[in-house]
């Protein structure tokens, strides 16, 4: 199995072009299957999540090929509607291909998705709002079994008991080809839930009120393919940045979308970073030693303080002086990284939601195993601010969100190999 090897102790210094997010190319690639044609999604970045969303694509018809950060797709002789439990273990945004799969086929079989372990992840939300919408679901043998009653999903009035970002775009999928109106009351707002709505917008949609808690969409009867270029990493911003404050030195960032990565900023810069942003750039100098942030770092739904940074932040702020106090309401089992930080030396106390980080004076390199995506990415953090050498292993999981993340570092000055 590959593991990276990362030498600490080097400031980091240069430029980068951040990589297309995730979160953003997986449902617009499940959105890919709605219009009866072909479509071009640029900027998509080269992970392991986007090859298995094509995987996915291509089991049910909808053919879709991968060159230079272009996904093509063409989905007029989509044949089928039964995703298979393997395909649907590769990846938690496996789900959102229920929504897309019943707007345009109007049946769907899938079952439970995988995804990072980051404590119970149901998808109560999605089902009870298909539900709502006309659609018959019931389980079976670990399969969910989804038909539409009536010709076509109906539009229907959604109340989210929580903003579910998943929950959102599959309503949102089966929404667009809907009969009728769908009203979402409490909605995600995500910047890559409006990401999706903007190429479903350029396909023909009718939605209205993405990126605030309503979200209004009328369904039309076709769609057409179109050309879109998906946004800009806002976590893999936060990664980079992080990086750079833990290890010191001076970075700008391409390519990067600046007022959705603000929620971000606006808590790095208590650390004492300089930070600045531009047209579509970010740039961030972390010279003396950090400061702990003085506030409880919240985790909440956009526009709060994002889930996804907890843990690289978590990794600058192992080495500032003073103590951090961050508290997880997204996800219950997100600090499983705490362990290896510890491992490096970091002095972190967890309690429940709470983690409590009290900065010391250095890191020293450790082996550690990645635990999940974001997990994984704050060793790599915490290892480029260490003396000595650390060796990080399971780095699959880093894979499924980071485009050649070892290419970024070194273009930086990090030390970090891929090994065998
Ligand atoms: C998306 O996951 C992201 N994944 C996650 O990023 C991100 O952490 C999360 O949103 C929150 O921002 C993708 O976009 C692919 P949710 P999702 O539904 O859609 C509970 C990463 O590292 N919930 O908003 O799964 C759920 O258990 C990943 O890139 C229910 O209880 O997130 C969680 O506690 C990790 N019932 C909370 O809501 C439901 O039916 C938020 O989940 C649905 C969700």
């Amino acid at each position: 199995m590959q593991k990276f090897v990362v030498t600490g102790g080097r400031r980091l210094r240069g430029e980068i072009k951040l990589q297309g997010s995730k979160n953003s190319a997986l449902p617009i690639m499940a959105a890919a299957i709605l219009p009866e044609g072909q479509c071009l999604i640029k900027n998509c970045p080269e992970l392991t999540d986007v090859y298995s969303a094509a995987r996915i694509l291509n089991s049910l018809g909808c053919k879709c090929s991968f060159s230079d950060n272009q996904v093509f797709t063409d989905s007029a002789l989509i044949s089928s509607t039964e995703i298979s439990e393997e395909l649907m273990r590769e990846m938690r945004s496996s789900i959102v291909f229920m929504g897309a799969v019943l707007g345009r086929m109007k049946e769907c079989t899938v079952s439970i998705p995988g995804g990072c372990e980051l404590g119970p992840r149901p998808i109560d939300m999605h089902i009870s709002s298909l539900r709502k919408m006309g659609i018959d679901i019931r389980e079976t043998g670990g399969r969910i079994i989804c038909r539409t009653r009536s010709e076509r999903p109906k539009g229907a009035k959604i109340n989210l008991n929580f903003p579910s970002v998943g929950a959102t775009e599959n309503i949102i999928l089966c929404a667009v080809l809907a009969d009728g109106e769908t009203v979402i009351n409490n909605a995600a707002r995500e910047p890559e839930i409006s990401d999706l709505c903007g190429f479903l917008r350029k396909c023909g949609a009718d939605i209205k009120g993405d990126g605030e808690s309503r979200i209004i969409i009328n369904g039309k009867e076709k769609l057409h393919g179109c050309e879109y270029s998906v946004m800009p990493d806002r976590i893999a911003a936060a990664t980079y940045l992080s990086m750079t404050a833990a290890a010191g030195g001076e970075i700008i960032l391409k390519n990067a979308c600046v007022a959705e990565t603000e929620p971000f900023l606006s808590v790095i810069e208590q650390t004492g970073c300089t930070v600045s942003t531009g047209e579509r750039k970010i740039y961030l100098r972390s010279g003396a030693r950090l400061h702990a942030v003085r506030d409880r770092i919240r985790t909440m739904p956009y526009p709060g303080f994002p889930t996804d940074a907890q843990a690289v932040l978590m990794s600058a702020l192992s080495v500032a002086d003073g103590t951090s106090v961050f508290e997880e309401n997204i996800f219950d089992c997100r600090y499983r990284h705490t362990q290896a930080l510890a491992k490096m030396g970091a002095d972190i106390q967890v309690m429940g939601k709470i983690a409590v980080i009290k900065g010391v004076n250095r890191l020293h390199g450790a082996n550690a195993e990645a635990t999940d995506l974001r997990g994984g990415a704050s060793m790599i953090a915490a290892a480029l601010a260490a003396e000595g050498t650390s060796e990080i292993s399971r780095i699959y999981h880093i894979d499924r969100g980071y485009e050649k993340i070892e290419e970024a570092v070194r273009l930086l000055g990090g030390d970090i190999k891929r090994v065998q």
